[in-house]
């Protein structure tokens, strides 16, 4: 899910095309936002963490980009080229590193397993049975 910093800043093309050139095949996408309670729903697994409220707020305060990716290895491999959470800790030229402006403003999120794929894709496109 490319997240509402990169969006706003016109970034979407350049991610979307740096995905693509990985290996990943974009089997659905779309532009579309969260309402903060929405935002609740995805992120309910850090519901006890300080920066909740925060992350919430953010993530409902703009457009959002989620796709569902296909690749071998694709959860491994994404979070490769997304680089780490913290975008100082990023490597060089992942898409943190280019783009992400904060730890919370941090460009794109990736599933970090195969079952969170699997949700977070359904929470997204519920209409896509198969992908
Ligand atoms: P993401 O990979 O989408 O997973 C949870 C999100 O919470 C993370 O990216 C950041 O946007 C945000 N986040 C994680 N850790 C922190 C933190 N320490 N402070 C603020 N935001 C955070």
């Amino acid at each position: 899910m490319i997240k509402p910093d990169a969006v706003g800043a016109g970034n979407t093309g350049a991610i979307t095309k740096m995905i693509e050139e990985a290996g990943f095949k974009i089997v659905a996408m779309k532009k579309t936002y969260m309402s903060k309670e929405r935002a609740g729903q995805f992120y309910a697994v850090h519901k006890e963490r300080p920066f909740y409220e925060d992350l919430t707020n953010y993530m409902s305060s703009g457009p959002i980009v989620p796709m569902i990716l296909e690749k071998d290895n694709a959860v491994e491999d994404f979070r490769k080229l997304i680089g780490a959470t913290n975008p100082k800790e990023a490597a060089e030229g992942t898409i943190r590193k280019l783009f992400a402006e904060s730890i919370e403003a941090n460009a794109i999120h990736g599933s970090d397993s195969d079952e969170n794929a699997t949700i977070e894709g359904n929470f997204f496109f519920a209409e896509i049975e198969k992908f």
